[in-house]
């Protein structure tokens, strides 16, 4: 079979991307109780970062280590990438040295052309469009704290960024409805939300979205690359900002989500994180576990 990628969430089926989340839940368990699992010894996994991280680039790097194999550290600021080596000479010669590439990116046709020249998986830790690492990590964690979200109402507050675009895609893959709340202007990709009309609305009001949410989702305001954007977005996001108040308007059973770093005072008022709903650390360190399992599943089969 040849090489398996993971751009988005639509690269494995929903199945596999099921059986990626219960191996993380298992890896999780079998971690905590000091088991330890290499079947990635000596393996080793790029990362090209071309923005800041902290969990991503953390979280496979100790991943990788505690799989048995090993992770590098690849800033465009210091490679031949940064100074115009072509995304298609990078991706043959790094395939010919390890197993597995990573890229933290602002261009999502980056990381299509390096995978379709990369004879070993490439995994996007986040382009402009699409984060689908992060979606695993969700899901993960709502399946530990309330069961399958399948046919769960998930509610997306805010920008319609690259978390929003693959919440979107989670929400075809993993079979749950979900309602995006975006000040006008700031929609999420229209194809997506074309191509999955039977299950993705559009509320502009976020009381009125937030109505029967088991999970209510948000990010900043001002993704990385829109930083000049950001005075004029808190005028436009003013609305939008998730706080126990708009928590109450859900369900009983609500959890509250943030991919992180998060702008206490913009998206989030400045009790969020604090509220009982609030289900972020976990959320963050599920980016561990089930990166985890994803790498196993790429570099395994
Ligand atoms: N959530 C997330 O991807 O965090 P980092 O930017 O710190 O990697
Ligand atoms: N939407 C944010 C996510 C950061 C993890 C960004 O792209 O900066």
């Amino acid at each position: 079979m040849s090489v398996r990628h993971f751009l988005t969430l639509l690269d494995l089926t929903p199945q596999e991307l099921n059986q990626v989340i219960q191996r993380a839940i298992a890896l999780k368990a079998r971690h905590q109780s000091g088991q330890i699992d290499e079947p990635l010894k000596n393996r080793v996994l790029a990362m090209i970062f071309e923005k800041s991280s902290t969990r991503t680039r953390v979280s496979f790097e100790a991943g990788m280590t505690q799989l048995g194999g090993s992770a590098m550290f690849l800033s465009s600021r210091d490679t031949q990438l940064g100074r115009g080596e072509p995304v298609e000479d990078t991706a043959r010669v790094l395939a010919e040295m390890v197993d597995g590439v990573m890229i933290r990116t602002f261009s999502h046709a980056m990381v299509e052309k390096f995978a379709a020249y990369s004879s070993v998986p490439v995994i996007n830790a986040l382009t402009d469009d699409f984060h689908p690492c992060q979606l695993l990590a969700d899901v993960q964690t709502f399946v530990e704290c309330r069961g399958s979200i399948q046919g769960k109402k998930v509610v997306w507050i805010g920008d319609g960024n690259n978390m929003c675009n693959s919440y979107i895609n989670a929400a075809r893959q993993f079979d749950f409805e979900l309602c995006i709340s975006t000040p006008e202007g700031y929609a999420p990709r229209q194809d997506l939300l074309d191509a999955n009309a039977d299950r993705v609305t559009l509320e502009a009001d976020p009381q009125a979205a937030v109505a029967g949410a088991h999970l209510v989702v948000t990010d900043v305001w001002a993704s990385m690359g829109q930083e000049e954007e950001q005075k004029i977005r808190e005028r436009d996001f003013a609305a939008y900002q998730v706080s126990p108040a708009l928590m109450d308007l859900a369900a009983k059973e609500a959890l509250f989500m943030h991919c992180l770093p998060a702008h206490r005072g913009e998206e989030i008022s400045l009790d969020m994180l604090e509220d009982p709903r609030s289900v972020v650390w976990q959320e963050a360190g599920n980016r561990l576990h089930a990166q985890k399992a994803l790498l196993e599943f790429l570099m395994m089969s």
